[in-house]
C-alpha cells in the first residue's frame, strides 16, 4: 500500500493561541515524527485574502505562525513546511480547477453560506453584501493545495470537512474529464484532539476574541488565566471537572497522573484562585523553552524566512513537474512538440 500523505494549511489571520496548539500544532508535529508517512504543513496566506485583512496583519501572522511551528520543534527536513504564495503552481492550478468546479457546488460551501446567513441575520438587503469571490471560491484554492501534493489525508477541524469533500468532487470530475490525474483525499477529523474552550467558556477562537496566545509573556499569561470563567462555588465546596475550562486546559497539557491529582483536588474543593495559579504555573513551565525560542525567531525573521524559502524549494520539486503534466492533460501545451 502506498504511504499516506498528510497535508494541512493554516490561514494566516491571527496569533497562534493555546487552542491552535492543542488542536493542530502539537498533533501535527507529533505526527510528522512518523518517518513512514509524508507531511505537508503550509501557511495559507492567499486564503487570508478572502476576508480582506490588513496587509500588516497578514505578514505578522505569517511570521508568528511559522515561528510557532519552528519553535515547537517541527522537523522541516522531513515535513514540508512552506508558504502557499511561494508556490505559484498552486495558484495556477486553482484556475485550472475552476474550470472543473460547478458553480452550484460553491453555492453550497459552508464558508460562503455562513457569510450569507450573517448578512440575512443582520437585516442586509443584499445577502451577498461584502462577500468577495475569493471567499466564495475558497474551496477551489483549497483543492489546489491538496491535490498538488497528492494528499491522501487532510487533518482539519469539523468546519472544514465539507470543503475537503468538495475537493474530492472537483478531483473526480477532473479525472473523469481529462483522465486519472488526481488522488482523492480524505478529511481526518481529530476526535481525540481536544477542542479547548476560551476565557468565556465558548470554543477558543479568534472570532470570539476569547483566546490565550500560546506565547503570551509570563505576565500576560497569568493575567489571562486569572480571567478564565468559573462558577461561583466557594473554596472547600467540591467541584465538578465536567465543563470546567480550567480543568480541560490543565488536562490538555498534563500527563494522566497529574490530571488524576487535579481531579482529586476538585473533589476536595480546591479554591478557584488556587486552581488558576496551578494552571498558570503548569502552562508557563511547559511552554517556557519553546517561548524563548519563539521570541528569538520573532526578533530575527530572516531565520524563519530562510526556512520557508527552503521549504518552498523542496515543495516545488514536486509541484513544477506535476503542473507540467496537468497542463499537458488539459491541452495547454507547446505547439509542434
Ligand atoms: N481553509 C482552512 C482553514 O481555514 C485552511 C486551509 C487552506 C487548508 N488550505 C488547506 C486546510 C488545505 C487543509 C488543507 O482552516
Amino acid at each position: 500500500m502506498a504511504h499516506d500523505t498528510y497535508l494541512t494549511g493554516i490561514t494566516t489571520t491571527g496569533t497562534p493561541h493555546i487552542g491552535n496548539y492543542v488542536g493542530a500544532i502539537r498533533p501535527g508535529i507529533a505526527a510528522s515524527k512518523n518517518l513512514s508517512t509524508q507531511h505537508f504543513y503550509f501557511l495559507a496566506d492567499y486564503h487570508s485574502l478572502a476576508k480582506n485583512e490588513d496587509p500588516g496583519k497578514i505578514s505578522q501572522s505569517t511570521l508568528e505562525i511559522a515561528a510557532a511551528w519552528l519553535a515547537l520543534g517541527l522537523d522541516t527536513e522531513h515535513a514540508y513546511f512552506y508558504r502557499q504564495s511561494d508556490i505559484p503552481e498552486i495558484t495556477e492550478l486553482t484556475w485550472i480547477l475552476t474550470g472543473m468546479t460547478a458553480k452550484g457546488l460553491m453555492n453550497r460551501a459552508h464558508s460562503y453560506k455562513a457569510a450569507v446567513q450573517a448578512n440575512v441575520d443582520n437585516g442586509n438587503k443584499d445577502p451577498d453584501k461584502g462577500i468577495s469571490l475569493a471567499l466564495y471560491s475558497y474551496p477551489i484554492l483549497m483543492a489546489a493545495d491538496i491535490l498538488m501534493f497528492k494528499s491522501t489525508k487532510v487533518p482539519v477541524g469539523q468546519d472544514q470537512k465539507q470543503h475537503v469533500e468538495m475537493v474530492r468532487d472537483i478531483a473526480q470530475r477532473f479525472n473523469h474529464h481529462y483522465g486519472e490525474t488526481f488522488v482523492l483525499p480524505e478529511a481526518v477529523i481529530g476526535e481525540d484532539t481536544a477542542v479547548l474552550k476560551g476565557l468565556d467558556g465558548r470554543k477558543m477562537s479568534k472570532s470570539y476574541n476569547n483566546t490565550i496566545p500560546l506565547f503570551a509573556d509570563e505576565k500576560r499569561l497569568r493575567k489571562l488565566v486569572m480571567k478564565i470563567k468559573t462558577n461561583s462555588l466557594e473554596p472547600g465546596e467540591p467541584k465538578e471537572t465536567k465543563d470546567s475550562t480550567l480543568f480541560d486546559m490543565y488536562k490538555a497539557f498534563a500527563t494522566p497522573e497529574e490530571t488524576r491529582r487535579i481531579e482529586k483536588l476538585y473533589a476536595e474543593g480546591i479554591a478557584w484562585g488556587e486552581m488558576k495559579q496551578t494552571l498558570f504555573d503548569y502552562i508557563n513551565e511547559h511552554i517556557k523553552p519553546a517561548r524563548d525560542e519563539y521570541e528569538k525567531l520573532i526578533a530575527d525573521p530572516a531565520i524563519v524566512e530562510a526556512k520557508l524559502v527552503r521549504g518552498a524549494e523542496r515543495a516545488r520539486e514536486i509541484a513544477v513537474p506535476f503542473l507540467e503534466e496537468i497542463r499537458e492533460a488539459i491541452g495547454i501545451r507547446k505547439l509542434g512538440a
